[in-house]
């Protein structure tokens, strides 16, 4: 078990695709299993700044809530909990943006990409680009610095907001005195990119994704909509090319991938039959997780009570880092 305390959060966007299942939870979950201290938060204030429809932030944190649980978090191990239930996060984000200077946020990709996007459009700069946006990562530094984590594991676009999350660590820890300890991003690993029933890359903005968790006859029906090219069964054909096989790479077990894999590059393996065998693995790692969800689903009193205990975990920690960081500033420390 490693000592480090690890921590990341997710935007609630609804139920996930298998892309970000490969991508993103599972690893997420191993990683949460080997620490002895984890975190795992719905950042659904970040969402906010987007997402202005109550109903549909409700229904998208339940369900990314049901996601995790059906997929594996461990709520006794892992505090898992929504941002929201923290209000030492929030606390400590307007303590931060003290110390933060304006041109750090300035610098921020998405921000800057927002912009852009306006330029093009031939908009005012800042048309859209609520304060909530445009601070994202001071409150995500918050998030991070509050529970004192070592080790944050998030995609490539993610990486510039853990190291603003540790300027400001530096920034505070230098003014006043060290309370925040420095957090490092840990990468998801490359070539994890799943390409979707197109062959582009998978994503819920394509419209060209599997969902995790679906009956067996709606999987059926994406899974065979995949597109192949025109070859022949008997042809043989480049795996790594391939959509059917990228995908199931990722979830049959080494030698059923590789005998897949062999049937591709020597001739004798069609389309039709490897899509059977893309199915069947599809259905065995997520038969169970769908049940689970809907369970889940069709209770969320049971998510809110698992959310509840873990906020309770969480605010100790959160509690505590605020209580030094106020009487670091000069406050009154917090009882
Ligand atoms: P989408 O593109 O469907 O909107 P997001 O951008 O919300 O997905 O991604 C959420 C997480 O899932 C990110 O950490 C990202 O790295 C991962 N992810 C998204 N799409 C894929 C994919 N096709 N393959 C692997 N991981 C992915
Ligand atoms: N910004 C992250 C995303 O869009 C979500 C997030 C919020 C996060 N706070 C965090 C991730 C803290 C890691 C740590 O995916």
């Amino acid at each position: 078990m490693i000592g480090k305390t690890i921590l990341t959060g997710v935007k609630p966007t609804g139920a996930p695709h298998i892309g970000n299942y490969v991508g993103a939870i599972r690893p997420a979950l191993a990683l949460s299993a080997a620490h002895e201290n984890s975190y795992l938060f719905i950042a659904d204030y970040h969402a906010l700044n987007a997402v202005h429809d109550p109903s549909a932030l409700r229904k998208d944190n339940y369900q990314v809530a049901a996601a995790w649980l059906a997929l594996g978090i461990d709520p006794e191990r892992t505090a898992f909990y929504r941002q929201s239930d923290i209000p030492e996060i929030f606390e400590l984000a307007t303590l931060l943006s003290t110390v933060t200077p304006k041109g750090l946020m300035d610098r921020a990709h998405s921000y800057k990409a927002a912009m852009d996007k306006n330029r093009e459009a031939n908009r005012d700069v800042d048309a859209d680009v609520n304060m909530g946006l445009y601070t994202y990562p001071i409150l995500m530094a918050a998030d991070i610095l509050a529970m004192q984590s070592d080790m944050v594991p998030v995609g490539k676009d993610q990486v510039q907001h853990i190291e603003f999350a540790r300027d400001m660590a530096g920034y505070f820890n230098n003014t006043f005195t060290p309370v925040f300890k420095l957090p490092k991003h840990q990468l998801e690993k490359e070539g994890s990119l799943l390409p979707g029933l197109d062959g582009r890359k998978m994503s819920k903005s394509y419209n060209n994704h599997i969902p995790v968790f679906m009956d067996k006859n709606a999987r059926k029906k994406l899974v065979m909509k995949i597109v192949t090219d025109s070859k022949l069964p008997e042809e043989p054909k480049n795996p790594d090319e391939n959509t059917i096989f990228q995908l199931y790479s990722h979830f049959a077990d080494a030698d059923k991938i590789n005998s897949m894999r062999k049937a591709f590059e020597n001739g004798g393996m069609g389309y039709g039959d490897a899509k059977k065998l893309l199915l069947e693995a599809l259905e065995k790692t997520f038969e169970n997780p769908t049940q689970l969800y809907n369970e889940y689903m069709a209770d969320t009193s049971r998510i809110d009570d698992l959310l509840a205990k873990g906020a309770e975990k969480a605010r100790k920690t959160a509690h505590e880092t605020l209580s030094k960081a106020r009487e670091a500033v000069g406050l009154k420390p917090l009882r």
